[in-house]
């Protein structure tokens, strides 16, 4: 016995009670004990049958993935080892499960004959997230009790299900509404008393003979589900796990998972996930918001512009159950703004998502108005007008005269200076930005731009808030362009530059398709509109040559049908346009450029380098407050691709002192100032360090 592991009984019944907070989290130190409790009881005469429960809030909800790399992962007794106990108990086992039975706590679970739960209780195996595959059965254990294409379906998305849906599919076996462990003692006690045959889950082969009859069907499953991994191995893995468990023997299937999940863990795409994963937690703490600081209380926000982003982020707050009061400037752009909001709801009910009541009650928590004194009663109100300053500073003077005192003042501003428009207030300590990404209610990144005087409750309560609603948060500084838009930026020119040298919209979008983007930068510029950027442009003074005359000849994008491709009419293929070549040769050509062959290194190179180069001078100035915060921000805001871990992750994979050398090489060629390497990454490399050793305090 142990403090983690203690074991009481009940009657003929023990209770395995697992206590390694916070979330029971399979590390040796519960491995050992809990091997060693169950070499016991199994030889314990007067034990009929285990129940295994845990304290605290949750079941087991996963391996320690702190071990992962080390000895202690595999170190004896392992999951496997523990599993293999439980399936030759040759005694009732039960897990007894609440909370969350994630990753190698299911694994476990279904090493036992049976699974109760509660209601509430959640189960699932995530470790796809993470660019790995269930490595203790995972893969050829959930077939054999919900059925492959089920079993398919929650490994390569990792997505948990429910406990009705566990009970319905045969992954629980009872689901009680409370009393979870004297339930599973009851439960295991009829067991006992029943006295049938147990059998392991290894053992059943019944819901696998559909799919072992019609293995074509079963591809076809197969090609579905994994059609979005682009170029991500974890997810095709698990595919192919699953499949070995209908075509192979359980032993050998075993033994292939195994192969994978060793194949997965040392590969550089898991390990760049689990940085993210690690990222992700890092981010969410601020220095001076420390875990004593109160939030304040959200009931109500005001959003204040019905257009593009103002909708969506109005949206994101109804979907995460906050109703919302929207501003307009006349009736006429609110009701404009109100039905696309409408109509975006729509496209869920009529893709299934959402249902018509579903739809109705959202819609009913939107008020609409034109009037600020009916933002009198929010908690937070953010605006999301013309990216102007006069128009902003405007605005913000009268949500100062309107608003309650404490209630919260944001600005979804792209660019603008944060401390400029929290000085047009009398309370620039409750005023900050909350910078979405679009489409508002989609995206998950937000950035929270923390002004010189926002105080730390603002900064927890944005924070939570921004959780509540099912956001990444990352605070950041105040700068031009924040820390997304800004390195953004710093891509920008080059991509301009490579056209008029010699490169084709393709083939550039082609190299970032390559490297596991959705789409490359100029296809995406045609999907969200070129007048965006060309706009923005005029109003600070600044010139693209290809995008500007693009926008001057109508082309904006796929609303046109046309921009740096030819779109069919309703078809949003991109197709490259003879006439755009032309229109670039011909600004080359104005400029005195000679155009030439461009390799795909060197398009490599000329984008992602400035952006890391721009990265370090943001770490640098500390508007951001780690490398890892730049990697979630273009993970969440911008769809990195996850298998490579953020631009800094992906600097550190490259090396420091290379990227130094390869930016110098471009300076020297282009004189381009993006490539001026920035003192921060010169003396890394220099050292021989990384920004992963920068944050861990060791650069
Ligand atoms: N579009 C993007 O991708 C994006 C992304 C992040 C942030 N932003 C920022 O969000 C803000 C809004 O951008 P957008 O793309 O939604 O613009 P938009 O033009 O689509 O919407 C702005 C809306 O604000 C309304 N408006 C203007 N002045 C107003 C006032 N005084 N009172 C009430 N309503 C007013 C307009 O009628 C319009 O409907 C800008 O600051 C922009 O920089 C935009």
């Amino acid at each position: 016995m142990s403090d983690i592991v203690t074991v009481t009984r009940d009657g003929g019944v023990a209770v395995v009670t697992l206590d390694n907070p916070p979330v029971n989290a399979l590390s040796l130190r519960l491995r050992q004990p809990l091997d060693a409790a169950l070499a016991e009881l199994k030889d314990d005469e007067t034990v009929e049958a285990v129940v295994i429960a845990c304290a605290g809030r949750t079941f087991i909800s996963g391996a320690d993935i702190t071990e992962f790399g080390k000895p202690e992962a595999t170190a004896s007794p392992n999951l496997r080892e523990l599993i293999v106990r439980l399936e030759s108990f040759g005694k009732p086992t039960v897990a007894a499960i609440h909370g969350t039975a994630f990753g190698g706590g299911l694994e476990l679970a279904m090493g036992c004959h049976f699974r109760v739960a509660v209601a509430t209780a959640k189960f699932g195996l995530p470790e796809v997230k993470l660019g790995l595959l269930p490595g203790a059965g995972g893969t050829v254990r959930l077939p054999r009790l919900v059925g492959p294409s089920k079993a398919l379906g929650m490994i390569v998305t990792g997505n948990p299900i429910g406990a009705k849906d566990a009970l319905e599919s045969g992954l629980a076996d009872a689901v009680f509404d409370e009393d979870l462990v004297a339930n599973a003692i009851a439960f295991a006690r009829e067991k006992v008393k029943a006295g049938a045959p147990l059998v392991a889950v290894r053992d059943r082969d019944d819901r696998l003979a559909d799919a072992r009859a019609d293995l074509a069907g079963f591809d076809a499953e197969i090609a579905e589900v994994t059609k979005k991994a682009r170029g991500l191995d974890a997810p095709k893995r698990c595919a192919e796990a699953v499949r070995n468990a209908l075509t192979m023997p359980f032993d050998q299937a075993l033994t292939t998972e195994r192969e994978y999940f060793v194949e997965l863990v040392s590969g550089d795409q898991s390990k760049a996930q689990r940085h993210l994963f690690f990222a992700q937690r890092e981010a969410a703490r601020v220095e001076g918001v420390d875990a004593d600081v109160r939030p304040r209380q959200i009931s109500r926000v005001g959003v204040i512009g019905a257009g593009t982003m103002g909708g969506g982020i109005a949206m994101s707050f109804v979907n995460g159950g906050i109703p919302v009061t929207i501003l307009e400037m006349n009736d006429e752009a609110l009701q404009r703004g109100l039905g696309v909001i409408g109509r975006n709801y729509d496209i869920s009910v009529s893709r299934g998502s959402l249902t018509e009541d579903a739809k109705a009650r959202r819609m009913a928590m939107f008020t609409g108005t034109t009037d600020y004194g009916d933002l009198a009663g929010c908690d937070l109100v953010i605006e999301a007008v013309f990216e102007e300053m006069a128009v902003k500073k405007e605005v913000f003077g009268k949500l100062d005269h309107i608003c309650r005192p404490g209630a919260i003042l944001a600005t979804n501003t792209s660019y603008l200076d944060v401390n400029e428009i929290a000085a047009a207030t009398s309370r620039p300590e409750d005023v900050l930005g909350m910078h979405f990404f679009s489409p508002a209610n989609v995206m998950k990144l937000l950035e929270i731009v923390r002004g010189d005087k926002t105080r730390p409750d603002v900064l927890a309560t944005v924070i939570g808030l921004a959780k509540r609603i099912g956001k990444v948060p990352v605070v950041v500084g105040v700068c031009h362009g924040f820390v997304g838009n800004r390195m953004l930026a710093a891509r920008s020119t080059e991509l301009e530059s490579l056209l008029l040298e010699g490169a084709t919209p393709a083939q550039i979008d082609k190299v970032f398709t390559d490297f596991g983007w959705p789409m490359g930068p100029f296809a995406m510029g045609d999907l969200a509109g070129l007048d965006i950027g060309w706009r923005t442009r005029k109003s600070l003074g600044k010139t693209a040559a290809v995008a500007d005359a693009l926008c001057e000849a109508g082309r904006f994008g796929q609303k046109t049908g046309k921009g740096y491709y030819l779109y069919e009419k309703g078809s949003r293929t991109p197709t490259p346009d003879p006439e755009v070549e032309k229109l670039i040769e011909e600004k080359a050509r104005e400029r005195g450029i000679n155009r030439r062959d461009i390799s795909d290194q060197e398009i490599t190179e000329r984008t992602y380098y400035p952006m890391i180069n721009e990265g370090a001078k943001i770490v640098d100035e500390k508007i951001a407050a780690r490398p890892s915060d730049i990697d979630i921000v273009w993970v969440n805001g911008y769809g990195y691709p996850i298998g490579k871990g953020g631009p800094m992750h992906h600097a550190d994979a490259i090396g420091l002192a290379h990227l130094v050398e390869r930016l110098e090489h471009w300076h020297g060629k282009t004189g381009h100032d993006v490539f001026k390497p920035s003192p921060l990454l010169k003396r890394l490399a220099a050292e021989g360090k990384s920004f992963a050793a920068l944050q861990a305090g060791k650069a």
